[in-house]
């Protein structure tokens, strides 16, 4: 089998030819090579992150995130493409998100995952979990922008919601409007129509909490353009939907020889680098594991037993030396009297 890993860098350096600028998640063209080719990868405010709950700042100020026409987007087809990086959907711009500094027109959504040899799938991470899959609608802003390609740019140029993707009892109905149409799209540059659904109930009941932070694309050329929404509650999916997303797909074209899964495309967390992180909400950290719970219930009742301890050595003392008074005193009292007269 020597020749396996010969031949799959001999197809990737053929498809680095034909595209000047191939990237993968692992190998040579791996994450941790993009920045020779893309220098913003390099940079020092870059997505993912790890959100951890401890340092996060809790800002009453930050309002609900507001999407406008997410639950009927407009009566063209959208599509549905395998790009070879991951599975995307256009979106109309008539879906708008309100509730941010500008508004923002959406532009498509796409989804990172993992594979079942590994956990993990999501590309931030709470308090260093990660999820099974994450969902990102990205939008530029339409405020000050004509289209994408102008705002991927610019500081203030583009609005991402992420979605964790956690997996639950049932079938979430509104992400098998994409997931049912994965065998259609197996190989890399194929795509569908499909007709407009309601996009809402892709996101998580409540919008009211999030976190937020100034971030970039997770992808080449890694643009740190990005006004991250972190939604702390997951969508859920049924397993066997979590199933289609990491069996179904191929990175490599119809016609190669070498066919190879689409699966782990997601970025590990980059550093923070003081960047703030706010939450809409009172985030108290999540990372309470059952350990810690059990040494916490530990320390509280070790705390009480000492305490007493200390007031049933303090009470017997008292008594004692109570009742050694009360012996002196009997003593005394007992004791003859001097006849003075
Ligand atoms: C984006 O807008 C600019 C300015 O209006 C225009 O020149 C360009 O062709 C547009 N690009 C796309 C991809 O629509
Ligand atoms: C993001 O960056 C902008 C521009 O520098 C700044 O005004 C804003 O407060 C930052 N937002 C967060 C959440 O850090």
């Amino acid at each position: 089998m020597l020749w396996a890993p010969v031949l799959l860098q001999g197809v990737s350096f053929a498809w680095a030819a034909s595209k000047g600028s191939h990237w993968t998640y692992e190998g040579a063209h791996g994450q941790e090579r993009w920045q020779e080719t893309y220098p913003d990868c390099g940079w020092q405010a870059q997505s993912p992150i790890n959100i951890q709950t401890e340092s996060v700042q809790y800002e009453p100020s930050l309002p609900p995130v507001e999407p406008e026409g997410y639950r009927s987007p407009g009566t063209e087809k959208l599509t549905l493409k395998n790009n070879g990086h991951t599975v995307q959907l256009s979106l109309p711009q008539t879906m708008r998100l309100h509730g941010l500094p500008r508004v923002y027109s959406a532009v498509q959504l796409h989804f990172h995952w993992g594979s079942q040899r590994h956990t993990g799938g999501s590309e931030h991470q709470v308090d260093g979990r990660a999820f099974p899959a994450e969902v990102h609608i990205v939008h530029f802003n339409s405020e000050k922008y004509a289209n994408l390609s102008e705002a991927k740019n610019q500081a203030d140029g583009l609005a991402v919601l992420g979605i964790f993707l956690e997996v639950g009892d049932s079938e979430n109905p509104a992400y098998s409007h994409i997931l049912d149409h994965l065998k259609d799209i197996r190989h890399a540059e194929q795509e569908i129509s499909l007709s407009p659904f309601n996009i809402r109930d892709l996101l998580p009941a409540h919008l009211g909490h999030y976190f937020r932070y100034n971030g970039s694309l997770t992808t080449p050329p890694c643009y740190q353009s990005v006004l991250w929404t972190v939604f702390h509650l997951p969508a859920h999916i049924s397993a066997a939907q979590l199933a289609k997303l990491q069996k179904s797909l191929h990175s490599t074209k119809e016609e190669e020889t070498l066919q190879l899964s689409l699966v782990d495309n997601f970025r590990r967390p980059q550093d923070l680098n003081h960047r703030p992180v706010l939450s809409s909400f009172p985030a108290a950290p999540s990372g309470y594991s059952a350990g810690k719970i059990v040494a916490i219930i530990f320390g509280v009742f070790l705390g009480c037993l000492s305490l007493f301890l200390a007031g049933w050595i303090a009470a017997k003392r008292i008594r004692e030396k109570t009742r050694q008074d009360q012996k002196g005193v009997v003593f005394k009292s007992s004791s003859p009297r001097p006849v003075t007269d």
